[in-house]
Protein backbone atom coordinates (compact mmCIF):
# COMPACT_ATOMS: atom_id res chain seq x y z
CA UNK A 1 0.00 0.00 0.00
CA UNK A 2 1.37 3.46 -0.70
CA UNK A 3 1.42 5.40 2.11
CA UNK A 4 2.54 8.69 1.20
CA UNK A 5 -0.19 10.34 0.40
CA UNK A 6 -1.88 9.86 3.86
CA UNK A 7 1.67 10.92 5.65
CA UNK A 8 1.33 13.97 3.41
CA UNK A 9 -2.71 14.78 4.20
CA UNK A 10 -2.07 13.58 8.23
CA UNK A 11 1.13 16.26 8.65
CA UNK A 12 -0.67 19.12 6.70
CA UNK A 13 -3.90 18.43 9.00
CA UNK A 14 -1.09 18.16 12.00
CA UNK A 15 0.56 21.25 11.57
CA UNK A 16 -2.52 23.23 10.76
CA UNK A 17 -3.78 21.89 13.85
CA UNK A 18 -0.85 22.65 15.79
CA UNK A 19 0.13 26.39 14.20
CA UNK A 20 -3.92 26.93 15.47
CA UNK A 21 -3.66 25.70 19.14
CA UNK A 22 0.07 26.89 19.58
CA UNK A 23 -1.22 30.62 18.51
CA UNK A 24 -4.10 30.93 20.50
CA UNK A 25 -2.55 29.53 23.44
CA UNK A 26 0.63 31.69 23.30
CA UNK A 27 -0.77 34.98 22.23
CA UNK A 28 2.23 37.62 21.98
CA UNK A 29 4.21 36.14 24.69
CA UNK A 30 7.98 36.71 23.56
CA UNK A 31 9.40 33.57 22.93
CA UNK A 32 13.66 32.94 22.99
CA UNK A 33 15.24 34.02 19.81
CA UNK A 34 15.89 30.87 17.78
CA UNK A 35 16.48 30.20 13.72
CA UNK A 36 12.93 30.36 11.66
CA UNK A 37 11.69 27.06 11.45
CA UNK A 38 10.73 24.99 8.71
CA UNK A 39 7.04 23.82 8.02
CA UNK A 40 5.98 21.00 9.60
CA UNK A 41 9.92 19.74 10.26
CA UNK A 42 10.51 23.09 12.29
CA UNK A 43 14.04 23.09 13.15
CA UNK A 44 14.77 19.63 13.04
CA UNK A 45 16.96 20.39 10.20
CA UNK A 46 19.41 22.67 11.92
CA UNK A 47 20.34 20.19 14.05
CA UNK A 48 22.98 18.26 11.39
CA UNK A 49 25.23 15.01 12.06
CA UNK A 50 26.27 16.38 15.27
CA UNK A 51 23.74 18.25 17.15
CA UNK A 52 25.77 19.62 20.11
CA UNK A 53 28.38 21.11 17.47
CA UNK A 54 25.17 22.56 15.66
CA UNK A 55 23.52 24.01 18.92
CA UNK A 56 26.58 26.00 19.89
CA UNK A 57 26.91 27.37 16.24
CA UNK A 58 23.55 28.18 16.46
CA UNK A 59 23.58 30.02 19.86
CA UNK A 60 26.51 31.84 18.17
CA UNK A 61 24.09 33.68 16.10
CA UNK A 62 20.96 33.96 18.52
CA UNK A 63 22.60 33.94 21.62
CA UNK A 64 22.64 31.87 24.78
CA UNK A 65 18.89 30.77 25.46
CA UNK A 66 17.36 30.08 22.10
CA UNK A 67 13.91 28.39 21.41
CA UNK A 68 13.56 26.04 18.41
CA UNK A 69 10.39 24.17 17.22
CA UNK A 70 11.80 20.72 16.45
CA UNK A 71 8.14 19.47 14.67
CA UNK A 72 5.38 20.22 17.43
CA UNK A 73 8.19 20.24 20.41
CA UNK A 74 8.86 23.69 21.71
CA UNK A 75 12.87 23.33 22.75
CA UNK A 76 14.80 25.80 24.85
CA UNK A 77 18.91 25.48 24.85
CA UNK A 78 20.95 26.65 27.39
CA UNK A 79 24.06 27.53 26.17
CA UNK A 80 25.67 29.44 28.53
CA UNK A 81 26.89 29.22 32.76
CA UNK A 82 24.30 31.77 33.57
CA UNK A 83 21.15 30.24 31.51
CA UNK A 84 22.32 27.13 32.63
CA UNK A 85 21.95 28.35 36.44
CA UNK A 86 18.57 30.09 35.69
CA UNK A 87 17.21 26.36 34.21
CA UNK A 88 18.65 24.10 36.59
CA UNK A 89 19.04 25.79 39.68
CA UNK A 90 16.05 28.71 39.90
CA UNK A 91 13.62 26.58 37.49
CA UNK A 92 14.84 23.38 38.45
CA UNK A 93 11.71 22.02 40.12
CA UNK A 94 9.76 22.88 37.13
CA UNK A 95 12.23 20.88 34.84
CA UNK A 96 12.71 17.69 36.95
CA UNK A 97 11.00 15.54 34.51
CA UNK A 98 12.32 14.18 30.96
CA UNK A 99 10.43 14.35 28.16
CA UNK A 100 8.67 11.31 26.58
CA UNK A 101 11.03 9.98 24.12
CA UNK A 102 10.68 6.42 22.07
CA UNK A 103 13.85 5.30 23.81
CA UNK A 104 12.57 5.69 27.45
CA UNK A 105 9.51 3.89 25.65
CA UNK A 106 11.16 1.13 23.73
CA UNK A 107 14.40 0.47 25.33
CA UNK A 108 13.85 1.57 28.99
CA UNK A 109 10.97 -0.63 29.52
CA UNK A 110 8.64 2.25 28.86
CA UNK A 111 9.51 4.80 31.92
CA UNK A 112 9.69 1.77 34.21
CA UNK A 113 13.63 2.85 34.81
CA UNK A 114 15.24 5.50 37.06
CA UNK A 115 16.77 7.77 34.19
CA UNK A 116 13.38 8.45 32.07
CA UNK A 117 11.11 7.72 35.68
CA UNK A 118 8.64 11.33 36.17
CA UNK A 119 9.44 13.19 39.05
CA UNK A 120 7.79 12.02 41.97
CA UNK A 121 7.68 8.96 44.63
CA UNK A 122 9.11 6.68 42.17
CA UNK A 123 11.96 8.26 41.01
CA UNK A 124 13.00 9.07 44.58
CA UNK A 125 12.65 5.41 45.42
CA UNK A 126 14.80 4.23 42.68
CA UNK A 127 17.15 6.90 43.55
CA UNK A 128 17.25 6.24 47.23
CA UNK A 129 17.80 2.74 46.63
CA UNK A 130 20.82 2.99 44.08
CA UNK A 131 22.30 5.62 46.61
CA UNK A 132 22.15 3.89 49.92
CA UNK A 133 23.71 0.52 47.75
CA UNK A 134 26.03 2.23 45.60
CA UNK A 135 27.05 6.04 45.97
CA UNK A 136 26.96 6.61 49.99
CA UNK A 137 30.20 7.59 50.87
CA UNK A 138 29.75 4.30 52.77
CA UNK A 139 29.14 2.20 49.64
CA UNK A 140 32.19 4.07 48.15
CA UNK A 141 34.69 2.94 50.68
CA UNK A 142 32.99 -0.88 51.27
CA UNK A 143 33.69 -1.18 47.45
CA UNK A 144 36.98 0.89 47.22
CA UNK A 145 39.05 -2.37 46.95
CA UNK A 146 36.65 -3.87 44.20
CA UNK A 147 37.49 -1.13 42.08
CA UNK A 148 41.28 -1.15 42.84
CA UNK A 149 41.21 -5.01 41.85
CA UNK A 150 39.56 -3.95 38.57
CA UNK A 151 42.40 -1.49 37.93
CA UNK A 152 44.99 -3.33 38.63
CA UNK A 153 43.42 -6.55 36.32
CA UNK A 154 43.43 -3.75 33.87
CA UNK A 155 47.17 -3.16 34.38
CA UNK A 156 48.31 -6.68 34.16
CA UNK A 157 46.11 -7.38 30.66
CA UNK A 158 47.51 -3.74 29.61
CA UNK A 159 51.24 -5.52 30.32
CA UNK A 160 50.25 -8.72 28.90
CA UNK A 161 50.10 -6.90 25.31
CA UNK A 162 53.52 -7.13 24.90
CA UNK A 163 54.08 -5.38 21.52
CA UNK A 164 50.60 -5.33 20.06
CA UNK A 165 48.69 -2.62 20.25
CA UNK A 166 45.66 -2.15 22.07
CA UNK A 167 41.95 -0.46 21.61
CA UNK A 168 42.26 1.23 24.95
CA UNK A 169 38.84 2.55 25.15
CA UNK A 170 37.88 -1.84 25.12
CA UNK A 171 39.69 -2.63 27.18
CA UNK A 172 38.46 0.55 29.96
CA UNK A 173 34.90 -0.54 29.69
CA UNK A 174 35.39 -3.77 30.22
CA UNK A 175 37.34 -2.71 33.51
CA UNK A 176 34.74 -0.44 34.37
CA UNK A 177 31.65 -2.35 33.48
CA UNK A 178 33.12 -5.49 35.67
CA UNK A 179 33.67 -3.16 38.46
CA UNK A 180 30.37 -2.01 38.48
CA UNK A 181 28.98 -5.62 38.36
CA UNK A 182 30.92 -6.79 40.87
CA UNK A 183 29.18 -4.32 43.36
CA UNK A 184 25.60 -4.57 41.14
CA UNK A 185 25.73 -8.29 40.64
CA UNK A 186 28.25 -9.83 43.23
CA UNK A 187 30.48 -11.02 40.23
CA UNK A 188 32.32 -9.88 37.02
CA UNK A 189 30.35 -10.03 34.00
CA UNK A 190 33.28 -10.23 31.75
CA UNK A 191 36.30 -12.34 31.09
CA UNK A 192 40.16 -10.75 31.55
CA UNK A 193 41.32 -8.47 28.57
CA UNK A 194 39.32 -8.94 24.61
CA UNK A 195 36.03 -11.25 25.18
CA UNK A 196 33.59 -11.68 22.85
CA UNK A 197 30.59 -11.14 25.08
CA UNK A 198 32.09 -7.94 26.39
CA UNK A 199 32.70 -6.60 22.52
CA UNK A 200 29.12 -7.34 22.21
CA UNK A 201 28.32 -5.32 25.68
CA UNK A 202 29.69 -2.66 24.50
CA UNK A 203 28.65 -2.26 21.30
CA UNK A 204 25.37 -2.51 22.99
CA UNK A 205 26.01 -0.01 24.91
CA UNK A 206 27.27 2.04 21.97
CA UNK A 207 23.92 1.60 20.09
CA UNK A 208 21.72 2.45 22.87
CA UNK A 209 23.70 5.38 23.31
CA UNK A 210 24.03 6.72 19.35
CA UNK A 211 20.32 6.16 18.87
CA UNK A 212 19.08 7.66 22.14
CA UNK A 213 21.07 10.17 20.64
CA UNK A 214 19.50 10.34 17.21
CA UNK A 215 16.46 12.89 16.84
CA UNK A 216 13.79 10.47 16.41
CA UNK A 217 11.12 12.35 13.87
CA UNK A 218 8.36 10.24 15.73
CA UNK A 219 8.91 12.10 19.14
CA UNK A 220 8.65 14.89 17.42
CA UNK A 221 6.18 14.76 14.73
CA UNK A 222 3.21 12.11 16.48
CA UNK A 223 1.57 11.39 13.40
CA UNK A 224 4.91 9.86 11.78
CA UNK A 225 5.57 7.77 15.08
CA UNK A 226 3.70 4.90 13.39
CA UNK A 227 5.92 5.23 10.13
CA UNK A 228 9.05 5.40 11.99
CA UNK A 229 10.32 6.27 8.86
CA UNK A 230 14.26 6.11 10.28
CA UNK A 231 13.79 2.98 11.49
CA UNK A 232 15.23 3.92 14.79
CA UNK A 233 12.06 2.23 16.89
CA UNK A 234 12.80 -1.23 15.16
CA UNK A 235 16.01 -1.12 16.47
CA UNK A 236 15.52 0.48 20.26
CA UNK A 237 12.74 -2.83 19.91
CA UNK A 238 15.62 -5.33 18.46
CA UNK A 239 18.41 -3.72 21.19
CA UNK A 240 15.65 -4.21 23.75
CA UNK A 241 15.41 -8.03 22.80
CA UNK A 242 19.10 -8.17 23.11
CA UNK A 243 19.48 -6.12 26.39
CA UNK A 244 16.59 -7.86 28.39
CA UNK A 245 17.47 -11.21 27.53
CA UNK A 246 21.06 -10.44 28.98
CA UNK A 247 19.38 -8.70 31.77
CA UNK A 248 17.04 -11.81 32.36
CA UNK A 249 19.20 -14.28 32.77
CA UNK A 250 21.18 -12.49 35.19
CA UNK A 251 18.08 -11.66 37.50
CA UNK A 252 16.74 -15.76 36.73
CA UNK A 253 20.86 -16.12 37.99
CA UNK A 254 20.79 -14.05 40.84
CA UNK A 255 17.73 -15.53 41.88
CA UNK A 256 19.03 -19.25 42.72
CA UNK A 257 22.69 -18.56 43.42
CA UNK A 258 23.17 -14.86 44.67
CA UNK A 259 26.01 -12.87 43.92
CA UNK A 260 29.70 -13.93 45.29
CA UNK A 261 29.70 -11.14 47.64
CA UNK A 262 26.70 -12.94 49.28
CA UNK A 263 23.46 -10.86 50.32
CA UNK A 264 25.37 -6.83 50.24
CA UNK A 265 25.33 -6.44 46.48
CA UNK A 266 22.45 -4.37 44.80
CA UNK A 267 20.32 -6.66 43.05
CA UNK A 268 20.29 -9.32 46.18
CA UNK A 269 18.94 -6.50 47.97
CA UNK A 270 16.47 -5.44 44.76
CA UNK A 271 15.35 -8.95 45.05
CA UNK A 272 14.48 -8.80 48.36
CA UNK A 273 12.65 -5.16 48.22
CA UNK A 274 10.92 -6.95 45.49
CA UNK A 275 7.93 -8.57 48.13
CA UNK A 276 8.23 -5.75 50.36
CA UNK A 277 5.28 -4.13 50.40
CA UNK A 278 5.82 -1.61 53.34
CA UNK A 279 8.43 0.18 51.27
CA UNK A 280 7.78 4.11 50.06
CA UNK A 281 6.13 3.77 45.98
CA UNK A 282 5.35 0.33 46.37
CA UNK A 283 6.81 -2.98 44.79
CA UNK A 284 9.40 -3.39 42.93
CA UNK A 285 8.12 -5.84 40.00
CA UNK A 286 11.22 -7.93 37.87
CA UNK A 287 10.63 -5.63 35.02
CA UNK A 288 11.31 -2.58 37.22
CA UNK A 289 14.82 -4.64 38.42
CA UNK A 290 15.77 -5.66 35.03
CA UNK A 291 15.18 -1.43 33.98
CA UNK A 292 17.46 0.30 36.95
CA UNK A 293 20.01 -2.44 35.77
CA UNK A 294 19.87 -1.37 32.05
CA UNK A 295 20.11 1.90 33.59
CA UNK A 296 23.09 1.72 35.58
CA UNK A 297 25.23 -0.45 33.09
CA UNK A 298 24.25 1.99 30.45
CA UNK A 299 25.07 5.29 31.61
CA UNK A 300 27.60 4.11 34.45
CA UNK A 301 30.35 1.90 32.12
CA UNK A 302 30.93 3.94 29.00
CA UNK A 303 30.46 7.04 30.08
CA UNK A 304 33.19 6.74 32.63
CA UNK A 305 35.69 3.99 29.61
CA UNK A 306 34.83 7.06 27.17
CA UNK A 307 36.30 9.59 29.19
CA UNK A 308 39.41 8.05 30.18
CA UNK A 309 40.17 7.27 27.15
CA UNK A 310 39.86 11.07 25.55
CA UNK A 311 42.31 11.81 29.06
CA UNK A 312 45.14 9.26 27.69
CA UNK A 313 45.08 10.61 23.93
CA UNK A 314 45.09 14.24 25.59
CA UNK A 315 47.97 12.96 27.73
CA UNK A 316 49.83 11.78 23.99
CA UNK A 317 49.05 15.04 22.44
CA UNK A 318 50.75 16.94 25.70
CA UNK A 319 53.62 14.71 27.34
CA UNK A 320 54.46 18.15 28.96
CA UNK A 321 51.37 17.22 30.92
CA UNK A 322 51.51 13.52 31.13
CA UNK A 323 55.43 14.49 32.51
CA UNK A 324 54.07 16.73 35.44
CA UNK A 325 51.04 14.30 36.40
CA UNK A 326 53.48 11.89 36.65
CA UNK A 327 56.07 13.64 38.78
CA UNK A 328 52.95 14.34 41.09
CA UNK A 329 52.33 10.75 41.47
CA UNK A 330 55.87 9.72 41.80
CA UNK A 331 56.30 12.24 44.33
CA UNK A 332 53.15 11.01 46.89
CA UNK A 333 53.07 7.34 45.86
CA UNK A 334 56.78 6.85 44.65
CA UNK A 335 57.60 3.78 42.35
CA UNK A 336 57.09 0.66 44.63
CA UNK A 337 53.25 0.20 44.39
CA UNK A 338 50.29 0.96 42.64
CA UNK A 339 48.88 4.62 43.48
CA UNK A 340 45.34 3.72 45.22
CA UNK A 341 42.06 5.71 46.02
CA UNK A 342 43.37 6.98 49.07
CA UNK A 343 46.20 8.70 47.52
CA UNK A 344 43.76 11.02 45.12
CA UNK A 345 43.20 13.39 47.23
CA UNK A 346 46.66 14.45 47.65
CA UNK A 347 47.12 14.51 43.80
CA UNK A 348 45.72 18.07 43.13
CA UNK A 349 47.70 18.45 39.89
CA UNK A 350 45.74 14.83 38.24
CA UNK A 351 42.67 16.49 40.23
CA UNK A 352 42.85 19.46 37.83
CA UNK A 353 43.41 17.52 34.94
CA UNK A 354 40.68 15.14 35.61
CA UNK A 355 38.29 18.44 35.48
CA UNK A 356 40.44 20.18 31.91
CA UNK A 357 39.13 16.23 30.91
CA UNK A 358 35.68 16.71 32.05
CA UNK A 359 35.84 20.02 30.02
CA UNK A 360 36.67 19.60 26.96
CA UNK A 361 35.49 16.42 26.52
CA UNK A 362 31.97 15.70 28.63
CA UNK A 363 30.77 12.24 27.97
CA UNK A 364 27.32 13.53 27.60
CA UNK A 365 27.44 16.62 25.57
CA UNK A 366 23.71 17.69 25.51
CA UNK A 367 23.13 16.13 29.29
CA UNK A 368 19.72 14.40 29.21
CA UNK A 369 16.75 16.27 28.24
CA UNK A 370 14.19 17.79 30.97
CA UNK A 371 10.94 18.83 30.22
CA UNK A 372 9.39 22.44 31.88
CA UNK A 373 5.87 21.27 33.88
CA UNK A 374 4.59 24.52 33.69
CA UNK A 375 5.44 27.28 32.15
CA UNK A 376 7.31 30.39 33.21
CA UNK A 377 9.54 32.95 32.68
CA UNK A 378 13.78 32.87 32.33
CA UNK A 379 15.81 36.24 31.40
CA UNK A 380 12.75 38.06 29.95
CA UNK A 381 11.36 35.38 27.38
CA UNK A 382 8.09 33.17 28.02
CA UNK A 383 8.94 29.66 27.92
CA UNK A 384 5.92 27.19 27.10
CA UNK A 385 4.79 24.88 29.43
CA UNK A 386 5.80 21.37 27.95
CA UNK A 387 9.06 22.94 26.02
CA UNK A 388 12.00 20.56 26.43
CA UNK A 389 14.94 21.55 27.98
CA UNK A 390 18.46 20.72 26.16
CA UNK A 391 21.57 21.96 27.95
CA UNK A 392 24.78 22.25 25.87
CA UNK A 393 27.26 21.23 28.88
CA UNK A 394 29.84 21.05 25.80
CA UNK A 395 29.56 24.40 24.72
CA UNK A 396 29.20 25.92 27.73
CA UNK A 397 32.58 24.65 29.04
CA UNK A 398 34.21 25.75 25.85
CA UNK A 399 32.45 29.20 25.62
CA UNK A 400 34.96 31.58 25.65
CA UNK A 401 33.40 34.42 27.48
CA UNK A 402 34.04 32.05 30.24
CA UNK A 403 37.41 30.42 29.28
CA UNK A 404 40.69 31.32 28.48
CA UNK A 405 41.90 29.86 24.81
CA UNK A 406 38.86 27.55 25.73
CA UNK A 407 39.95 25.13 23.16
CA UNK A 408 43.49 24.14 24.42
CA UNK A 409 43.84 21.53 27.24
CA UNK A 410 45.39 22.84 30.04
CA UNK A 411 44.45 21.56 33.64
CA UNK A 412 46.65 24.51 35.02
CA UNK A 413 43.44 26.51 34.63
CA UNK A 414 42.13 24.67 37.50
CA UNK A 415 44.89 25.27 39.96
CA UNK A 416 45.47 28.61 42.18
CA UNK A 417 46.84 31.45 39.66
CA UNK A 418 44.87 29.97 36.65
CA UNK A 419 41.65 31.26 35.83
CA UNK A 420 39.49 28.63 37.84
CA UNK A 421 41.16 27.68 40.70
CA UNK A 422 39.33 25.63 42.59
CA UNK A 423 36.00 25.45 40.21
CA UNK A 424 34.52 21.65 40.78
CA UNK A 425 32.41 19.57 38.05
CA UNK A 426 29.63 18.43 40.74
CA UNK A 427 27.00 20.77 39.65
CA UNK A 428 27.98 23.59 41.55
CA UNK A 429 29.77 26.08 39.60
CA UNK A 430 28.25 25.86 36.31
CA UNK A 431 30.63 27.00 33.53
CA UNK A 432 31.34 23.20 33.87
CA UNK A 433 28.84 20.60 34.66
CA UNK A 434 29.82 17.05 32.57
CA UNK A 435 27.35 16.03 35.31
CA UNK A 436 24.17 18.29 35.31
CA UNK A 437 23.11 19.69 37.70
CA UNK A 438 20.08 20.19 39.96
CA UNK A 439 17.54 17.38 41.11
CA UNK A 440 17.79 15.25 38.12
CA UNK A 441 21.96 15.49 38.31
CA UNK A 442 23.58 12.61 37.61
CA UNK A 443 23.04 9.95 40.28
CA UNK A 444 26.58 7.88 39.91
CA UNK A 445 28.73 11.19 40.02
CA UNK A 446 30.60 10.15 42.93
CA UNK A 447 31.02 6.76 41.51
CA UNK A 448 32.21 8.10 38.05
CA UNK A 449 34.28 10.61 39.91
CA UNK A 450 36.33 7.93 41.61
CA UNK A 451 36.52 5.76 38.80
CA UNK A 452 37.96 8.58 36.24
CA UNK A 453 40.40 9.58 38.64
CA UNK A 454 41.54 6.21 39.69
CA UNK A 455 41.94 4.86 36.08
CA UNK A 456 43.79 8.29 34.82
CA UNK A 457 46.24 7.93 37.90
CA UNK A 458 46.72 4.20 37.06
CA UNK A 459 47.59 4.66 33.51
CA UNK A 460 49.63 7.87 33.87
CA UNK A 461 51.68 6.16 37.17
CA UNK A 462 52.04 2.39 35.09
CA UNK A 463 52.97 3.50 31.33
CA UNK A 464 54.13 5.26 28.40
CA UNK A 465 52.39 5.11 25.74
CA UNK A 466 53.16 5.18 21.91
CA UNK A 467 50.20 5.62 19.17
CA UNK A 468 49.49 2.51 17.51
CA UNK A 469 51.76 2.43 13.82
CA UNK A 470 54.20 4.93 14.67
CA UNK A 471 51.32 7.64 14.31
CA UNK A 472 52.85 10.79 14.96
CA UNK A 473 50.99 12.60 18.24
CA UNK A 474 49.93 15.46 16.54
CA UNK A 475 48.84 13.53 13.52
CA UNK A 476 45.87 11.98 16.15
CA UNK A 477 42.29 12.04 15.08
CA UNK A 478 40.65 14.16 17.95
CA UNK A 479 37.14 14.37 16.07
CA UNK A 480 33.76 13.19 18.01
CA UNK A 481 31.18 11.17 16.59
CA UNK A 482 27.81 11.13 16.94
CA UNK A 483 25.57 9.76 19.64
CA UNK A 484 24.07 10.97 23.06
CA UNK A 485 27.55 9.95 24.42
CA UNK A 486 30.96 11.35 23.14
CA UNK A 487 32.38 8.62 21.31
CA UNK A 488 35.51 8.95 19.62
CA UNK A 489 35.31 8.93 16.01
CA UNK A 490 38.71 6.71 15.59
CA UNK A 491 38.89 4.48 18.78
CA UNK A 492 42.45 5.43 20.44
CA UNK A 493 44.79 2.36 19.28
CA UNK A 494 48.11 2.59 21.41
CA UNK A 495 51.10 0.57 22.63
CA UNK A 496 51.29 0.60 26.15
CA UNK A 497 55.09 0.39 27.29
CA UNK A 498 55.67 -0.36 31.30
CA UNK A 499 57.61 2.24 32.93
CA UNK A 500 57.85 0.84 36.55
CA UNK A 501 59.77 -2.31 37.71
CA UNK A 502 58.55 -5.29 37.02
CA UNK A 503 57.99 -6.65 40.74
CA UNK A 504 55.68 -3.87 40.57
CA UNK A 505 53.32 -5.65 38.28
CA UNK A 506 54.38 -9.16 39.35
CA UNK A 507 52.96 -8.33 42.59
CA UNK A 508 49.46 -7.19 41.45
C1 LIG B 1 32.01 10.00 33.55
C2 LIG B 1 31.00 9.69 34.21
C3 LIG B 1 29.58 10.21 34.05
C4 LIG B 1 29.08 11.35 33.46
C5 LIG B 1 29.86 12.45 32.76
C6 LIG B 1 27.64 11.32 33.63
C7 LIG B 1 26.77 12.31 33.19
C8 LIG B 1 25.41 12.34 33.45
C9 LIG B 1 24.53 13.42 33.08
C10 LIG B 1 24.93 14.70 32.34
C11 LIG B 1 23.27 13.11 33.52
C12 LIG B 1 21.99 13.97 33.35
C13 LIG B 1 21.91 14.94 34.51
C14 LIG B 1 20.81 15.96 34.41
O1 LIG B 1 19.70 15.69 33.90
O2 LIG B 1 21.04 17.10 34.90
C15 LIG B 1 23.36 11.81 34.15
C16 LIG B 1 22.30 11.15 34.72
C17 LIG B 1 22.41 9.92 35.30
N1 LIG B 1 23.57 9.18 35.49
FE1 LIG B 1 25.45 9.72 34.99
N2 LIG B 1 27.31 10.19 34.30
C18 LIG B 1 28.46 9.49 34.59
C19 LIG B 1 28.58 8.30 35.29
C20 LIG B 1 27.52 7.61 35.83
C21 LIG B 1 27.64 6.41 36.60
C22 LIG B 1 28.96 5.73 36.98
C23 LIG B 1 26.37 6.02 36.91
C24 LIG B 1 25.88 4.80 37.65
C25 LIG B 1 26.51 3.68 37.81
C26 LIG B 1 25.46 7.01 36.36
C27 LIG B 1 24.09 6.97 36.48
C28 LIG B 1 23.23 8.00 36.10
C29 LIG B 1 21.80 7.97 36.35
C30 LIG B 1 21.01 6.84 37.01
C31 LIG B 1 21.28 9.18 35.84
C32 LIG B 1 19.83 9.64 35.85
C33 LIG B 1 19.54 10.45 37.11
C34 LIG B 1 18.09 10.89 37.21
O3 LIG B 1 17.39 11.00 36.19
O4 LIG B 1 17.64 11.14 38.35
N3 LIG B 1 26.19 7.96 35.71
N4 LIG B 1 24.67 11.38 34.12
Amino acid sequence: MNILPFVFYALILGSVLYAFLNLSSRKSARLPPGPTPWPIVGNLPHLGPIPHHALAALAKKYGPLMHLRLGCVDVVVAASASVAAQFLKVHDANFASRPPNSGAKHVAYNYQDLVFAPYGPRWRLLRKICSVHLFSAKALDDFRHVRQEEVAVLTRVLVSAGNSPVQLGQLLNVCATNALARVMLGRRVFGDGIDRSANEFKDMVVELMVLAGEFNLGDFIPVLDLFDLQGITKKMKKLHVRFDSFLSKIVEEHKTAPGGLGHTDLLSTLISLKDDADIEGGKLTDTEIKALLLNLFAAGTDTSSSTVEWAIAELIRHPQILKQAREEIDAVVGQDRLVTELDLSQLTYLQALVKEVFRLHPSTPLSLPRISSESCEVDGYYIPKGSTLLVNVWAIARDPKMWADPLEFRPSRFLPGGEKPGADVRGNDFEVIPFGAGRRICAGMSLGLRMVQLLIATLVQTFDWELANGLEPEMLNMEEAYGLTLQRAAPLMVHPKPRLAPHVYESI
